[in-house]
């Protein structure tokens, strides 16, 4: 086994977070070196809107507790302007340092020709495929424990296009673009990300029985790349019925593959499930870059400056980030720390049925880090 797909193996031994070891591996083939300075790397931080600033401002408080040597670009973007300045300034940033953290920037203007800075920055850099482990906490009361589902969900086609217009006045298209060549290499990383992973399932979700020429070419697809691994269990199943069934046997998924619309859903499903927006971290990652972010990619607005978020989700990002970057030690040091946190101190924010507040959370993890480097 060569010593990335170890390295892949090794991410599933952790007790949150996808596989970031993959990612860099991928990353690797394109041979682009990430920005590294006197020994330490420069990354793009990205704080975003509502609660966004504040987690960021957690993360660098944990990061110099735990000696990673990072240094942040922080570059703002302004989700009120028409123009683009802002998000080319951010994706030249990325380019440069390789890998950025992020949280969710909003669009404010509702006009049809404003583009999404967080589609338009995926799709500009090719971030192909986004990465989001839904596991259990133990620690986190939820209706069902257990559940261990990774979905690969489409980052750069399919529904979010953003090619709307209207016909003529009360007609509208809203077009669905699906490719072969990026269905195909959506569904070999995924099979891949299984096989490294020691993953037995893949599912493909769809709507083909509609949707018969997207989603067929998307079903069809994946039934190819499967040929190629006949080591992993290939399914197919429809939206609804996937839904209806991760509430009631969320346990018959392993790996799941999903159109970008269907997967932004079920991955604010699976959070939902596992205990909500503030627990989980999601990559996005593409053949030159990588990006990570809390996996509902929400902005929380109403909970900015309360101390109220569940920073865990952000730092749980954080330490994806810092696998991405080689520094293996650092990002256990602080998963380990979130997880003693969640799982076995219990200190909870409301969202997860507790008291404690960001700072009480953050604080414990800074604690952990501290008695674990003395
Ligand atoms: P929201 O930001 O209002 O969050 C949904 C719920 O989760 C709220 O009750 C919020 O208080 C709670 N929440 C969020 N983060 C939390 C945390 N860290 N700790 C505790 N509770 C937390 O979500 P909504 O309405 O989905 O989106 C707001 C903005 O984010 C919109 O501009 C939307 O376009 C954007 N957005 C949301 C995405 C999603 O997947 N939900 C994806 C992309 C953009």
């Amino acid at each position: 086994m060569s010593g990335s797909l170890s390295r892949g193996l090794l991410g599933l031994g952790r007790k949150t977070g996808a596989a970031p070891a993959l990612a860099r591996n991928y990353l690797k083939s394109a041979n682009i070196p990430l920005a590294k300075y006197g020994g330490r790397h420069t990354v793009t931080m990205l704080p975003g809107d509502g609660i966004g600033p504040e987690m960021m401002g957690y993360v660098k408080e944990i990061f110099r507790y735990a000696g990673a040597p990072v240094d942040f670009e922080t570059v703002h973007l302004d989700p009120t302007t028409d123009n683009y300045d802002d998000l080319y300034n951010a994706i030249s940033s990325v380019k440069r340092n390789g890998c950025a953290i992020k949280g969710n920037i909003e669009t404010k203007l509702n006009r049809p020709d404003i583009k999404s800075r967080n589609v338009e920055m995926r799709n500009d850099l090719d971030l192909f495929v986004n990465i989001v482990r839904g596991k259990s906490q133990a620690g986190v009361k939820t209706r069902h424990e257990d559940i261990d589902i990774v979905m690969m969900r489409q980052n750069t086609e399919g529904e979010y296009s953003m090619m709307e217009h209207e016909n003529v006045p009360g007609v509208v298209e809203s077009l669905k673009i699906m490719t072969d060549g990026h269905a195909e290499r959506l569904c070999r990383y995924s099979f891949e990300w299984a096989r490294a992973n020691g993953r037995k399932k893949v599912t493909l979700i769809h709507k083909a029985n509609i949707m018969k020429v997207t989603d067929g070419l998307f079903l069809e697809v994946s039934r190819r790349v499967a040929k190629d691994f006949p080591d992993i269990q290939h399914e197919q199943m429809i939206i609804d019925n996937c839904c209806m069934q991760l509430v009631s046997n969320p346990w018959q998924f392993d790996v799941m593959i999903l159109t970008n619309l269907y997967g932004t859903i079920v991955a604010n499903l699976v959070c939902g499930l596992i205990g909500g927006p503030g627990v989980i971290s999601g990559i996005n990652v593409g053949p030159r870059y990588a990006i990570f972010e809390p996996a509902t990619r929400n902005t929380g607005s109403k909970l900015t400056g309360s101390n109220r978020a569940n920073p865990c989700a952000m730092i749980n990002a954080s330490a994806d980030m810092l696998a991405h970057l080689g520094l293996d030690y650092h990002s256990g040091l602080i998963r380990d720390a979130v997880d003693t946190t969640i799982n076995v101190d219990m200190v909870h924010t409301e969202d997860v049925g507790g008291r404690a507040t960001s700072m009480d959370v953050v604080q414990n993890v800074i604690n952990h880090i501290k008695s674990s480097t003395k």
